[in-house]
């Protein structure tokens, strides 16, 4: 019965190309743009491997759950989350959980596209020759003129967001499968063009030692629940976008070997990044804790010096922006997808309507780099707020639900059924059941001092 409106939904017209969608989701600014000035701001190498082992025994096993709920229910996740209650005789109020994810996107893509819109401003200085020659000095200029503009930041905000919509109006096959064909591998050639870089221009011995030799001393509570909650955010898990693309799967395919392959491509993108960008960093007298600014006062150097700079840093922003874009696609998708179910509106009214409710809230963040900069919550700017309510708080606890209601809710001959890898089930259900749930528990404790 689960699968009963199977026939009717779009589907994946291949194993890669859910691969390749899902790696879209998960590879975007949070392995290119976070990663970095987050090991940087929490003294990098002892943060990289609890964030490595966050990914193991937290993300892999909550992939998997999530995939699996999305194939069971092929609804949107509010829906999905109604019909697998009731297939498991649990209350009906899971559905909530959908819910909850849908907001958490919302909020995710509200500041998500500001910055995707940097990417695409920093297209237009490359084309214009901005970078040539430049030094750490000029781009930290260009960088803090540039947030200064309200004006700029709303343009290209607003750019981007439109052709999100414009995307996802189109649906799955015309629109989001076209765009990641070829563009994934192509940024995974760029990256390593820049790490090529990094190693004959830069401190790469200081860069690589700050990433890969752990200090624990440098470690907190609080680094703890960041390297958690990027975790999540980097894999796109806990509000419901890899469960919408679960839910476009075709039976048969083993959803446990996808999900390696998913967190294994995203690992490897984000360990790129920071190994292409810290060598530089230390070259060029900058701080790794510079912030949300870090990528885009370090890359324009690499590409101000190599030859041919100009021609890569545009070919380096394209794909960046690019791969944001392949991420807030999937962000937005389960609004988009629980309007046209429940709403019966078509695709295009629930972009139109979801888009401008992100694109207004995503204001708040275009202001909080310039007019609003100083004014602070928890000493939090409203971007800081969104971001650490989403990637530290809200993804965590929907990830928490996610795992709870897969390893001791939901019927175990539905998931053993869609699984189907023998005796790893078992491995599975462990980490789901305890390990996973546990882990997120005591690390949000943690984090707001209670244990
Ligand atoms: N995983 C995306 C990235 O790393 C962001 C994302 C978060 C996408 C949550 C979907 C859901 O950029």
């Amino acid at each position: 019965m689960t699968n009963a409106q199977a026939s009717t939904q779009e589907q994946w017209s291949s194993r890669l190309m859910f691969i390749l969608a899902a790696t879209g989701s998960a590879v975007g600014l949070g392995n290119i743009w976070k990663f970095p000035y987050i090991t940087g701001e929490n003294g990098g190498g002892a943060f990289v491997l609890v964030y490595l082992i966050c990914i193991a025994t937290i993300g892999i096993p909550i992939m998997i759950a999530e995939i699996m709920l999305g194939r069971s229910g092929r609804q949107s996740p509010i829906n999905t989350m109604r019909i697998l209650a009731k297939a498991s005789n649990a209350r009906p109020s899971w559905r909530y959980l959908g819910w909850f994810g849908v907001i958490t996107g919302f909020l995710i893509l509200s500041y998500y596209s500001v910055i995707a819109g940097w990417t695409l401003a920093y297209i237009v200085k490359a084309v214009s020759g901005d970078f040539s020659g430049v030094s750490a000095n000029d781009t930290q200029t260009i960088f803090s003129d540039f947030v200064n503009s309200p004006l700029q930041l709303t343009l290209w905000h607003s750019f981007f967001m439109l052709a999100t919509m414009w995307i996802v109006a189109r649906g799955v096959h015309n629109g989001i499968e076209k765009a990641v064909r070829y563009l994934m591998p192509t940024l995974l050639i760029l990256l390593i063009l820049l790490v090529a870089y990094a190693f004959s221009s830069g401190d790469y011995i200081r860069g690589l030692k700050f990433l890969f030799s752990p200090d624990f001393s440098k470690i907190s509570a609080e680094s703890i629940l960041i390297a958690m909650g990027h975790a999540f955010f980097t894999l796109s898990l806990g509000m419901g976008a890899i469960m919408i693309y679960g839910s476009y799967l075709p039976n048969g395919i083993s959803i446990a070997k996808v999900s390696i392959i998913i967190a294994i491509a995203d690992t490897v993108v984000a360990l790129l990044a920071g190994i292409a960008i810290f060598p530089l960093v230390f070259a060029n007298g900058l701080e790794p804790t510079s912030g949300p600014g870090l990528i885009f006062q370090t890359l324009p150097i690499a590409f101000g010096q190599m030859n041919g700079g100009t021609f890569f840093a545009i070919v380096f922003f394209v794909l960046l922006g690019f791969a944001a874009f392949t991420s807030s696609i999937s962000i937005i998708e389960p609004a988009v997808a629980w309007l046209v179910e429940n709403r019966g509106w078509k695709r295009s009214k629930a972009c139109i309507y979801a888009g401008l409710l992100t694109w207004l809230l995503g204001m708040g963040t275009v202001f909080s780099f310039n007019y609003w900069k100083d004014i602070k919550f928890y000493s939090m700017t409203f971007f800081d707020l969104m971001d650490a309510l989403t990637a530290n708080i809200m993804l965590p606890i929907g990830g928490m639900l996610i795992a709870i209601f897969s390893g001791w809710v939901m019927h175990e001959t539905i998931s053993r059924e869609q699984l189907n890898i023998g005796k790893m089930y078992h491995l599975w259900h462990f980490l789901i059941k305890f390990v996973a749930p546990f882990a997120v528990f005591i690390v949000l404790l943690h984090a707001v001092g209670i244990a």
